[in-house]
Formats: structure tokens, C-alpha cells, sequence
């Protein structure tokens, strides 16, 4: 499982990943559809229908624009293409829990290494600088939902800061809106670690320089998605997951970027201007937040490659078109989490799509003594990625599937006791994004609903109404041509 493919490694290049996604049979061309709404509208309405089980869709020949210059969507939706990314074993792609053990090992058991400094590379094909920048003209930027507040070109993005204190360089994953040609926003929410460094910039009244990858390959988009210790650099992590030094180019601004990116904008965030950001149909599934004044980003000069991919990934109400992977990462980093903090046999993870990937989080365990599950839950809540807009922590029993909402809804119904085994916790993380937000604070309170057996009751407690495994087995294998559908 976690050996990979023969030959076969993370990918840092796009195309190369596209490649393989297309041999695959996983990649759906898509010619003459508008930017305006019609692109983000054809991804919604296939991942509304097929989920994890659709393909990655590549806009091309987008009204107004040159043909070649591209819009992909759903990139690493599947099990086998996010596989294929971090170069596990795509065959073994259907055993979820398997494939999430593979990729805990492959996100948090390696050593980070140093980038590559270079002095070109693919991105550096097409450079376009000062008057002549004006980005709704280069690029087919999406409106993804009808009622986004403009073109979003930031959606599947990294956002490259540097903390001004440490040298420390993030990226990370925030919307990013267009004002105008030459004008962004960039949305980066309470407690991200773009956001805090850049606050330390406007502190000192100093603009924040940024750098924003548009077109990002596979390792990047995960990397930039999840947050990296403090004391790692974001491109050691890259490196370290992909094996690997990154090629890097030093930008104008001080910012690295990697060299085999599609498009890559540079530029600062100044801290004195503002504009109204917003809004955007969210992971919450609303678009909640609203439009705000926010610091505006100038663009300095922009580098793509010809014929260059625009990364988009569009969030709303679930399912959509990054919500197996966004389910899947956040479970794997709260496995971790919950593993490292000493929380001892946990059998299972999952962020639920249903709950946008946020709002609902399983974890199942192998209770060992009185406590075990309180503590599992508390822990659950609070950790990275769940503490940030959590709202149900529900911990089970290892016989149940924590992805498997049939056997969590039916634990909570027949292992819970209402008026003792739910815990209220309140001032927890949240976000404007939240629907439920009201007061002008970013708190939210939230629940731990504790679906195990009575631990006083484990041994007594009545047997489970469904076939043994090994009977499963013998009558798959004697039967088979009933289950051959
Ligand atoms: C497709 C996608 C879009 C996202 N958009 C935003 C956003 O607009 N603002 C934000 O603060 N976080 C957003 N996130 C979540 C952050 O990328 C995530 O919390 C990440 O860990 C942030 O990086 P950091 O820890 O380096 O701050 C998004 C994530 C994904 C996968």
C-alpha cells in the first residue's frame, strides 16, 4: 500500500500528474464552456451526482480566451488519483482505512528537505510585468457560483508569506478574489498561519509580501492545504513528502515559488487600503461571511507557463468537487494528532462530507479503560484540523466504520444515552464563514456525543445483530453469483 507503484513517485509537476490521471481513464476534457458560472455549474452538477466516483474535468477553448489556457477542477477527487498523487499503491485505492494508514505514514513520517534554488524552469516561459499585468485578460477566471461577489482565481491555490520574524516561508490555501486587472483579495481566516504572518507585517505598518500560485501541482496543493509546524518550512515539508529537493525560483518580492508552476502572481498586501471581498459560496455550503472590507494585494508581475492550468476548486454544499480529499486529509491529520497526544488505539477517523468535511468528525476507538472515550472526544474537538468551525464529535466503538454513516447514526441511537453522554463545550474556534455565527465574535460552541458501549457495561452489553465475518465469507464465496452485480 505505501510502497507505490514500480518507478512511481509524488508528483510535483502537473502535466505529468495529468498524464497519468488521463491513461487512467480519469480525465474528462471539456471544450466552449463560459467562464462566467457555466464551468463551476458542470463540475457541481457531476460531483453532485457521482462524488468521489467522478473524473477530473479540464476546461479548455473558455469563451474570450486563447485555446490552451485552462481551467481544471477536481484534481485529486478520488481515491485513485489522490493515490497517484502522493505515489501510493492506486490498486489498493477502494480500502479506506488502508489507504488512510498509507497516507499518515507518507505525510508525517518523513524528514523534510531543503529546496532546490534555480534559475529557471517551466513557469518562466511567459513573464508579465507592471502596466502591462491586467489578469481578467490573461486568464479565464471562473465566477464559480452565481452568487459569488466576482472571479475567483484563488480557489486551489497556494499562498506564499514569509514570517517576518523567523524567515519561516507558509503556503497556504485562501480564496483569492479579483478586484480589478491589477488588484486581488486574498481570504485568509482567524488563526491561519498566512494570516498571522501577515498580521505581523501590518503591525509594524508594513505591507506583506505574497506570492500566489494559481496553477499548483499535486504535493504543493497538499501541502498548502494542511498546516505545517512552525519550525517547518513549507517547501522542506513539500520536498520531504515528495522525496525529493523542490525546484525553486526566487521572485522578485523576496518569495520563492516552484519553478514547475503553472501561473504564479507576485505582489504585496498592503495594509492601509481596503475592498470588498466577497461573497463566495463556502465549504459550509452558504455564503455565509458575507463580502468585507479586506486588504487589498497588488499585483507586481505575473509568470506562466504557455499554455497554462488554472487549479480551481470550488467549494458549496456538499458533495463537491474536492470533498473526498478535503474529508480525507483533514481525517488523516486528526488521526495523527490524536495518535501523538498519547490517545491510545484509535481504529478510525473521518470529517464526514456531509458535514462539509468540518462539521461532523467520527473517531472510533478500542476502549481500554473508564474515560477512554471522554478523553478520545475532547481531544478530537480540539485538535487541528477539527477544532477550527467543529460542531459534532461523535466517538465509536472499533466495530464500527467511522466513514460509514449507516453504522455511526445507528451507534448514536443505540449506544448513546442523551442525557448523560453528550458534553457541551463553548468559546471554541470558529469563523465568519460559520451561518450559525451571529454575535461579532469568532467563537462557536459545540458537542461530544459519546456513542461507545457503556464502558461499565462492555462485557454485558447484548450481542450485534449481523452475520460474522467468516460467514460473510463463506457465503460470498459459495454464493458468489448472487453477489456478482
Ligand atoms: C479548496 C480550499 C480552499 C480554501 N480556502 C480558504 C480560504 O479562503 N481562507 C482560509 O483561511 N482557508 C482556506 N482553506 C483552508 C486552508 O487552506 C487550510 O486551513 C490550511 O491549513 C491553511 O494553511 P496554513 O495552515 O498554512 O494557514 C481552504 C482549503 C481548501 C482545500
Amino acid at each position: 500500500m505505501d510502497g507505490g507503484r514500480e518507478n512511481f513517485s509524488p508528483q510535483t509537476d502537473l502535466r505529468d500528474f495529468l498524464s497519468a490521471v488521463e491513461e487512467a481513464g480519469q480525465l474528462e476534457k471539456v471544450n466552449g464552456a463560459h467562464w462566467d458560472k457555466e464551468m463551476g455549474a458542470v463540475v457541481e452538477v457531476l460531483y453532485r451526482e457521482r462524488v468521489e466516483k467522478s473524473k477530473a474535468v479540464l476546461f479548455d477553448d473558455v469563451p474570450g480566451y486563447p485555446k490552451g489556457f485552462r481551467c481544471l477542477y477536481g484534481m485529486l477527487a478520488s481515491p485513485y488519483r489522490l493515490a497517484l498523487a502522493v505515489g501510493m499503491d492506486t490498486e489498493a485505492s477502494d480500502d479506506r482505512f488502508g489507504l488512510l494508514k498509507a497516507y499518515q505514514k507518507k505525510m508525517f513520517q518523513h524528514e523534510p528537505i531543503p529546496p532546490n534554488f534555480v534559475e529557471d524552469g517551466p513557469v518562466l516561459e511567459n513573464v508579465v510585468e507592471g502596466k502591462d499585468i491586467d489578469i481578467t485578460k490573461l486568464f479565464p477566471v471562473p465566477v464559480h457560483h452565481e452568487l459569488d461577489g466576482g472571479r475567483y482565481i484563488g480557489t486551489a491555490c497556494g499562498v506564499i508569506t514569509r514570517d517576518p520574524d523567523t524567515g519561516r516561508v507558509n503556503s497556504g490555501t485562501y480564496r483569492c478574489m479579483v478586484h480589478d486587472g491589477q488588484t486581488l483579495g486574498v481570504m485568509s481566516s482567524n488563526g491561519k498561519q498566512g494570516n498571522i504572518q501577515r498580521a505581523k507585517y501590518f503591525a509594524k505598518g508594513q505591507p506583506c509580501p505574497m506570492t500566489i500560485v494559481v496553477g499548483v501541482d499535486p504535493t504543493h496543493f497538499l501541502a498548502a492545504r494542511m498546516t505545517i509546524p512552525d519550525d517547518v518550512d513549507e517547501f522542506a515539508f513539500q520536498g520531504g513528502l515528495a522525496g525529493k529537493p523542490i525546484d525553486l525560483i526566487m521572485g522578485d518580492n523576496g518569495l520563492p515559488f516552484p519553478a514547475h508552476s503553472e501561473i504564479v502572481i507576485e505582489g504585496e498586501q498592503v495594509p492601509d487600503e481596503t475592498r470588498l471581498e466577497g461573497p463566495f459560496g463556502e465549504w459550509t455550503g452558504y455564503y455565509a461571511g458575507d463580502a468585507e472590507q479586506d486588504p487589498i494585494f497588488k499585483i507586481k508581475k505575473v509568470y506562466y507557463r504557455t499554455n497554462p492550468i488554472l487549479t480551481c476548486a470550488a467549494s458549496q454544499k456538499p458533495p463537491h468537487s474536492h470533498l473526498f480529499e478535503r474529508c480525507f486529509t483533514r481525517s488523516v491529520t486528526l488521526m495523527e494528532g490524536l495518535e501523538k497526544a498519547g490517545v491510545q488505539d484509535v481504529r478510525g477517523v473521518w470529517h464526514h462530507e456531509a458535514g462539509s468535511g468540518r462539521t461532523f468528525v467520527v473517531v472510533a476507538i478500542k476502549q481500554r479503560f473508564y474515560g477512554h472515550a471522554t478523553q478520545a472526544g475532547l481531544m478530537a474537538s480540539q485538535l487541528n484540523p477539527a477544532t477550527y468551525c467543529g460542531r459534532y464529535t461523535v466517538v465509536v466503538d472499533e466495530d464500527i466504520e467511522a466513514h460509514n454513516l449507516h453504522d455511526v447514526v445507528w451507534a448514536m441511537g443505540t449506544r448513546s444515552d442523551p442525557s448523560r453522554d453528550i458534553t457541551h463545550l463553548t468559546q471554541c474556534q470558529s469563523s465568519r464563514l460559520d451561518p450559525m455565527h451571529e454575535d461579532g465574535t469568532l467563537f462557536n460552541n459545540r458537542v461530544i456525543i459519546n456513542a461507545c458501549r457503556p464502558y461499565e457495561r462492555i462485557d454485558t452489553f447484548p450481542a450485534v445483530a449481523q452475520t460474522s465475518p467468516e460467514l460473510a465469507r463463506e457465503v460470498r464465496k459459495k454464493f458468489a453469483k448472487v453477489f456478482s452485480y
